[in-house]
Protein backbone atom coordinates (compact mmCIF):
# COMPACT_ATOMS: atom_id res chain seq x y z
CA UNK A 1 0.00 0.00 0.00
CA UNK A 2 0.97 3.56 -0.73
CA UNK A 3 1.28 6.40 1.83
CA UNK A 4 1.14 9.64 0.21
CA UNK A 5 1.33 13.08 2.35
CA UNK A 6 -0.13 15.69 0.60
CA UNK A 7 1.64 19.12 1.57
CA UNK A 8 -0.23 22.24 0.29
CA UNK A 9 0.99 25.92 0.67
CA UNK A 10 -0.38 28.71 -1.57
CA UNK A 11 -2.39 31.27 -0.17
CA UNK A 12 -4.63 31.82 -3.34
CA UNK A 13 -7.20 29.01 -1.96
CA UNK A 14 -9.27 27.58 -4.45
CA UNK A 15 -7.45 29.36 -7.33
CA UNK A 16 -4.27 28.05 -6.52
CA UNK A 17 -2.75 26.11 -9.46
CA UNK A 18 -0.13 24.49 -7.99
CA UNK A 19 -2.59 22.52 -5.15
CA UNK A 20 -5.08 21.97 -8.61
CA UNK A 21 -2.52 20.56 -10.43
CA UNK A 22 -0.98 18.44 -7.08
CA UNK A 23 -4.90 16.74 -6.92
CA UNK A 24 -4.54 15.61 -9.98
CA UNK A 25 -1.41 14.36 -9.35
CA UNK A 26 -2.96 12.55 -6.11
CA UNK A 27 -6.05 10.88 -8.33
CA UNK A 28 -4.05 9.90 -10.59
CA UNK A 29 -2.25 7.96 -8.16
CA UNK A 30 -5.35 6.66 -6.57
CA UNK A 31 -6.63 5.42 -9.83
CA UNK A 32 -3.70 3.85 -10.34
CA UNK A 33 -3.50 2.18 -7.01
CA UNK A 34 -6.98 2.61 -4.85
CA UNK A 35 -5.12 1.28 -2.02
CA UNK A 36 -3.10 4.39 -1.65
CA UNK A 37 -4.03 6.95 1.17
CA UNK A 38 -3.39 10.35 1.39
CA UNK A 39 -2.73 12.04 4.61
CA UNK A 40 -2.88 15.87 3.83
CA UNK A 41 -1.48 18.97 5.25
CA UNK A 42 -2.87 22.23 4.27
CA UNK A 43 -0.70 25.02 5.21
CA UNK A 44 -2.20 27.57 4.25
CA UNK A 45 -5.68 27.09 6.42
CA UNK A 46 -3.49 25.78 8.62
CA UNK A 47 -0.73 27.53 9.18
CA UNK A 48 2.13 26.64 11.71
CA UNK A 49 3.79 28.79 13.95
CA UNK A 50 6.92 30.25 13.37
CA UNK A 51 10.21 28.54 14.75
CA UNK A 52 10.91 31.03 17.74
CA UNK A 53 12.83 31.66 20.58
CA UNK A 54 10.05 29.32 22.80
CA UNK A 55 10.59 26.51 20.42
CA UNK A 56 14.62 26.49 19.61
CA UNK A 57 14.46 26.74 23.99
CA UNK A 58 12.45 23.70 23.70
CA UNK A 59 14.44 21.66 20.97
CA UNK A 60 17.65 21.85 22.75
CA UNK A 61 16.62 21.28 26.40
CA UNK A 62 16.89 18.05 28.41
CA UNK A 63 13.36 16.11 28.01
CA UNK A 64 13.42 16.27 31.75
CA UNK A 65 13.11 20.37 32.04
CA UNK A 66 10.21 20.78 29.62
CA UNK A 67 7.49 22.64 30.58
CA UNK A 68 4.51 22.55 29.17
CA UNK A 69 4.51 24.90 26.01
CA UNK A 70 7.36 23.55 25.31
CA UNK A 71 6.34 19.89 25.35
CA UNK A 72 3.58 21.46 22.97
CA UNK A 73 5.50 22.85 20.10
CA UNK A 74 8.05 19.57 20.05
CA UNK A 75 4.88 17.68 19.98
CA UNK A 76 3.84 19.41 16.54
CA UNK A 77 7.39 18.79 15.14
CA UNK A 78 7.39 14.92 15.98
CA UNK A 79 3.90 14.77 14.21
CA UNK A 80 5.36 16.53 11.36
CA UNK A 81 8.09 14.24 11.15
CA UNK A 82 6.06 11.43 11.64
CA UNK A 83 4.13 12.42 8.76
CA UNK A 84 6.73 12.18 6.34
CA UNK A 85 8.57 8.98 8.02
CA UNK A 86 5.55 7.44 7.47
CA UNK A 87 5.17 8.19 3.41
CA UNK A 88 6.04 6.46 0.95
CA UNK A 89 5.10 9.44 -1.76
CA UNK A 90 5.17 12.78 -1.08
CA UNK A 91 3.63 15.73 -3.06
CA UNK A 92 4.35 19.36 -2.56
CA UNK A 93 2.29 21.87 -3.94
CA UNK A 94 4.33 24.95 -3.95
CA UNK A 95 2.89 28.70 -4.64
CA UNK A 96 5.96 31.12 -5.88
CA UNK A 97 5.19 34.06 -4.09
CA UNK A 98 8.26 37.16 -4.01
CA UNK A 99 10.64 34.61 -6.06
CA UNK A 100 10.65 31.23 -3.21
CA UNK A 101 7.94 29.49 -1.37
CA UNK A 102 5.39 30.85 1.02
CA UNK A 103 6.34 31.32 4.35
CA UNK A 104 3.67 28.58 5.09
CA UNK A 105 6.09 25.93 3.43
CA UNK A 106 9.28 27.79 4.74
CA UNK A 107 7.62 26.83 8.17
CA UNK A 108 7.07 23.18 7.35
CA UNK A 109 10.56 23.07 6.18
CA UNK A 110 11.63 24.50 9.76
CA UNK A 111 9.88 21.77 12.08
CA UNK A 112 10.55 19.40 9.98
CA UNK A 113 14.38 19.99 9.85
CA UNK A 114 15.53 18.23 13.22
CA UNK A 115 19.44 17.90 14.23
CA UNK A 116 18.86 13.94 15.61
CA UNK A 117 15.94 13.11 13.89
CA UNK A 118 15.54 13.91 9.90
CA UNK A 119 19.35 15.20 9.55
CA UNK A 120 22.98 14.60 11.56
CA UNK A 121 26.53 15.79 10.62
CA UNK A 122 28.56 12.96 10.69
CA UNK A 123 32.52 12.66 10.32
CA UNK A 124 31.73 13.33 6.45
CA UNK A 125 29.30 16.24 7.16
CA UNK A 126 25.78 16.22 6.99
CA UNK A 127 23.62 13.36 6.47
CA UNK A 128 19.60 13.13 5.41
CA UNK A 129 17.96 10.43 7.51
CA UNK A 130 14.92 10.75 5.58
CA UNK A 131 15.48 8.38 2.76
CA UNK A 132 13.57 5.73 0.79
CA UNK A 133 11.07 8.72 -0.10
CA UNK A 134 9.75 9.16 -3.68
CA UNK A 135 8.63 13.43 -4.03
CA UNK A 136 6.80 14.88 -6.56
CA UNK A 137 7.07 18.84 -6.23
CA UNK A 138 4.25 21.12 -8.02
CA UNK A 139 5.57 24.78 -8.22
CA UNK A 140 3.35 27.59 -9.81
CA UNK A 141 5.00 30.73 -10.88
CA UNK A 142 3.77 34.05 -12.60
CA UNK A 143 6.55 34.15 -14.83
CA UNK A 144 9.15 32.01 -16.77
CA UNK A 145 12.14 30.81 -14.84
CA UNK A 146 12.80 27.55 -16.48
CA UNK A 147 14.61 28.90 -19.29
CA UNK A 148 15.86 32.62 -20.15
CA UNK A 149 16.20 35.85 -17.93
CA UNK A 150 14.70 35.23 -15.33
CA UNK A 151 16.16 31.57 -15.11
CA UNK A 152 18.98 32.69 -11.96
CA UNK A 153 16.08 34.40 -9.94
CA UNK A 154 13.98 30.96 -9.33
CA UNK A 155 14.94 30.95 -5.76
CA UNK A 156 12.16 28.37 -5.29
CA UNK A 157 12.56 24.88 -6.94
CA UNK A 158 16.92 25.12 -6.38
CA UNK A 159 15.80 25.56 -2.38
CA UNK A 160 13.61 23.05 -2.07
CA UNK A 161 15.93 20.45 -4.02
CA UNK A 162 18.78 21.57 -1.87
CA UNK A 163 16.77 21.37 1.79
CA UNK A 164 15.10 17.90 0.08
CA UNK A 165 18.59 16.62 -0.06
CA UNK A 166 20.06 18.03 3.00
CA UNK A 167 17.04 15.69 4.64
CA UNK A 168 17.85 12.87 2.42
CA UNK A 169 14.70 13.06 0.04
CA UNK A 170 17.32 12.42 -3.34
CA UNK A 171 14.26 11.36 -5.53
CA UNK A 172 12.70 14.29 -6.56
CA UNK A 173 10.64 15.43 -9.73
CA UNK A 174 9.35 18.31 -9.88
CA UNK A 175 6.43 19.58 -12.16
CA UNK A 176 6.21 23.28 -13.31
CA UNK A 177 3.14 25.15 -13.79
CA UNK A 178 4.77 28.70 -14.94
CA UNK A 179 3.73 31.46 -16.90
CA UNK A 180 0.42 31.54 -14.46
CA UNK A 181 0.89 35.81 -14.87
CA UNK A 182 1.41 36.15 -18.32
CA UNK A 183 -1.70 36.30 -19.91
CA UNK A 184 -4.91 33.35 -20.00
CA UNK A 185 -3.58 31.80 -22.68
CA UNK A 186 -0.07 31.31 -21.49
CA UNK A 187 -1.42 30.69 -17.87
CA UNK A 188 -3.76 27.79 -19.57
CA UNK A 189 -0.86 26.23 -21.52
CA UNK A 190 1.18 26.10 -18.42
CA UNK A 191 -1.74 24.16 -16.50
CA UNK A 192 -2.08 21.86 -19.40
CA UNK A 193 1.62 20.90 -19.87
CA UNK A 194 1.74 20.37 -15.80
CA UNK A 195 -1.48 18.75 -15.80
CA UNK A 196 0.13 16.25 -18.57
CA UNK A 197 3.28 15.78 -16.97
CA UNK A 198 1.41 14.65 -13.54
CA UNK A 199 -0.68 12.52 -15.16
CA UNK A 200 2.47 10.72 -16.38
CA UNK A 201 4.44 11.01 -13.10
CA UNK A 202 1.62 9.47 -11.50
CA UNK A 203 1.40 6.24 -13.80
CA UNK A 204 5.48 5.80 -13.46
CA UNK A 205 5.24 6.76 -10.06
CA UNK A 206 3.09 3.45 -9.27
CA UNK A 207 4.78 1.20 -11.96
CA UNK A 208 7.74 1.80 -10.39
CA UNK A 209 6.38 1.49 -7.04
CA UNK A 210 4.52 -2.18 -8.22
CA UNK A 211 8.03 -3.38 -9.83
CA UNK A 212 10.11 -2.39 -6.54
C1 LIG B 1 1.82 38.15 -3.35
C2 LIG B 1 2.24 37.45 -4.61
C3 LIG B 1 3.58 37.46 -4.96
C4 LIG B 1 3.99 36.83 -6.13
N1 LIG B 1 5.32 36.81 -6.46
C5 LIG B 1 5.70 36.25 -7.62
C6 LIG B 1 7.08 36.25 -8.01
O1 LIG B 1 7.96 36.73 -7.31
N2 LIG B 1 7.40 35.68 -9.19
C7 LIG B 1 6.48 35.10 -10.00
O2 LIG B 1 6.84 34.59 -11.06
N3 LIG B 1 5.17 35.06 -9.65
C8 LIG B 1 4.78 35.62 -8.49
N4 LIG B 1 3.47 35.59 -8.13
C9 LIG B 1 2.51 34.86 -8.98
C10 LIG B 1 2.29 33.46 -8.44
O3 LIG B 1 3.51 32.74 -8.38
C11 LIG B 1 1.29 32.72 -9.31
O4 LIG B 1 0.01 33.32 -9.15
C12 LIG B 1 1.20 31.25 -8.99
O5 LIG B 1 0.18 30.68 -9.78
C13 LIG B 1 0.95 31.04 -7.51
O6 LIG B 1 0.79 29.66 -7.22
P1 LIG B 1 -0.67 29.07 -6.95
O7 LIG B 1 -1.42 29.16 -8.27
O8 LIG B 1 -0.45 27.69 -6.51
O9 LIG B 1 -1.31 29.92 -5.90
C14 LIG B 1 3.04 36.19 -6.94
C15 LIG B 1 1.70 36.17 -6.57
C16 LIG B 1 1.30 36.78 -5.41
C17 LIG B 1 -0.15 36.73 -5.02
Amino acid sequence: MTNILFVSSSPRGAASQSTKVAEQLVAGIRAEDPSATVTRRDLARHPLPHVDEAYLGAVFAPAETHTPEQTKLLALSDELVAEIQAADVIVIASAMINFTVTSQLKAWFDFIARAGKTFRYGANGPEGLVTGKRVVVVEAKGGIYSDGPMKPHDYQQPWIRFILGFLGMTDVEIIQVEGQAMGPERAEQGVAEAAEKAGATARALVGRRAAA
